[in-house]
């Protein structure tokens, strides 16, 4: 069953063809990094507008690259939310444009959960050990922190949220702080690996609470109190040592709090996805901790960790072969809980 999957929900026009779910014959972002860079942020209303020039020749590019048209597709799946309203009717409308006139089933899914699905996708070359179900997922992104007890492809149960900023933004407004550029979670990750994770020992947020919620709006204060201490003359080494002690901060308690849920569910297997699951030194911490509980762990590949539509067309799979279809009274939902 060949499934095309189409993702609009922030800032990367995203379309991909996944076979049963799990096979993925392309996936095509196109980033908008290059617009919204120099505003420091996304602006909402340039993301929906170059949504609209992009979505058509994305999707076409999808087809091109599965080596198939939409008469070969058995289903269309979008994201319905959450995220941001104008970029997820681009989506949504074009996705139900292409199932009316084409008389094709339509499914619509949450992007967050569709985050941990993507370890389950593959490519020729590229070996995977998909997770066994029951199994904890940490869904770190720019917009979500999640930690999820995940009984089934469309089972996800929240047993972990952030209570304010997610994992990415935190990286992101630090490298504002930093003068780096936007977005900074990878910069920060480069910068990191030459610098000493020990020069600040940033207060880990929310840890010493036996919960598994977490809290990063208050690491950008004390990354601000240290950057103004400076008096904006911040040396190369600095900054790499800076970088290097954000980031264990951040990723100490994500490893932990990821590493509690998985001991207090009594799960065995763990997956991490979401754009922040790029980041290399969670990808080896995690790897160390899993190894040492004997937990078996997916993180997916960097390109399907950030946004992407194969992970959105493997969740429409599984959606539909449970029979959960959306009808062309599909709304987006970009307050959608998660
Ligand atoms: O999942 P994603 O592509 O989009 C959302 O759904 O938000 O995640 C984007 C986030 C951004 O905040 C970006 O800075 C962060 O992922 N990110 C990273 C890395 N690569 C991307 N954060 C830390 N280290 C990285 N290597
Ligand atoms: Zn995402």
């Amino acid at each position: 069953m060949l499934i095309l999957g189409i993702e609009t929900s922030c800032d990367d026009t995203a379309a991909g063809v996944v076979e049963d779910g799990a096979l993925v014959r392309s996936s095509v972002v196109l980033s908008q990094d290059g617009i919204h860079s120099k505003y420091g942020g996304i602006v909402p209303e340039l993301a929906s507008r170059q949504h609209i020039e992009a979505i058509a020749p994305v999707v076409e590019e999808a087809l091109a690259k599965a080596s198939v048209t939409l008469d070969c597709v058995d289903g269309i799946s979008v994201t319905e939310g959450p995220g941001l309203v104008g970029s997820l009717l681009v989506g949504m409308s074009f996705a139900k444009a292409i199932s009316f006139a084409k008389g094709i089933p339509l499914t619509a899914v949450n992007h967050i959960e569709a985050h941990s699905v993507a370890a389950f996708l593959t490519e020729p070359g590229l070996a995977v050990k998909p997770p066994k179900f029951p199994f904890v997922s940490l869904v770190v992104s720019g917009g979500h922190t999640t930690l999820f007890l995940v009984n089934d492809y469309t089972a996800h149960e929240v047993i972990g949220e952030t209570l304010d900023d997610a994992a990415g933004e935190a990286f992101d407004k630090a490298a504002k702080l930093l003068g780096l550029g936007y977005p900074g979670g990878a910069m920060i990750d480069a910068l990191a690996k030459n610098g000493n994770p020990a020069y600040v020992e940033f207060t880990r947020p929310y840890l010493a609470k036996d919960s598994l919620d977490f809290s990063f709006s208050g690491i950008k204060t004390a990354v601000l109190n240290r950057v103004r201490g400076f008096n904006g003359a911040i040396s190369d080494d600095v900054l790499k040592d800076l970088s290097a002690s954000f980031q264990e901060a951040i990723v100490d308690v994500l490893v932990t709090k990821a590493m509690r849920a998985v001991k207090k569910t009594g799960v065995s297997h763990l997956v991490a996805a979401g754009g922040v699951a790029c980041n290399s030194r969670l990808r080896r911490k995690l790897t160390e901790e899993a190894s040492a509980y004997g937990v078996s762990l997916c993180i997916p590949p960097p390109r399907f960790c950030s946004d992407n539509a194969a992970m959105v067309a493997g969740m429409g799979f599984y959606k539909m072969q449970k029979g959960v279809f959306a009808g062309l009274d599909l709304n987006a939902n970009p307050n959608m809980p998660r």
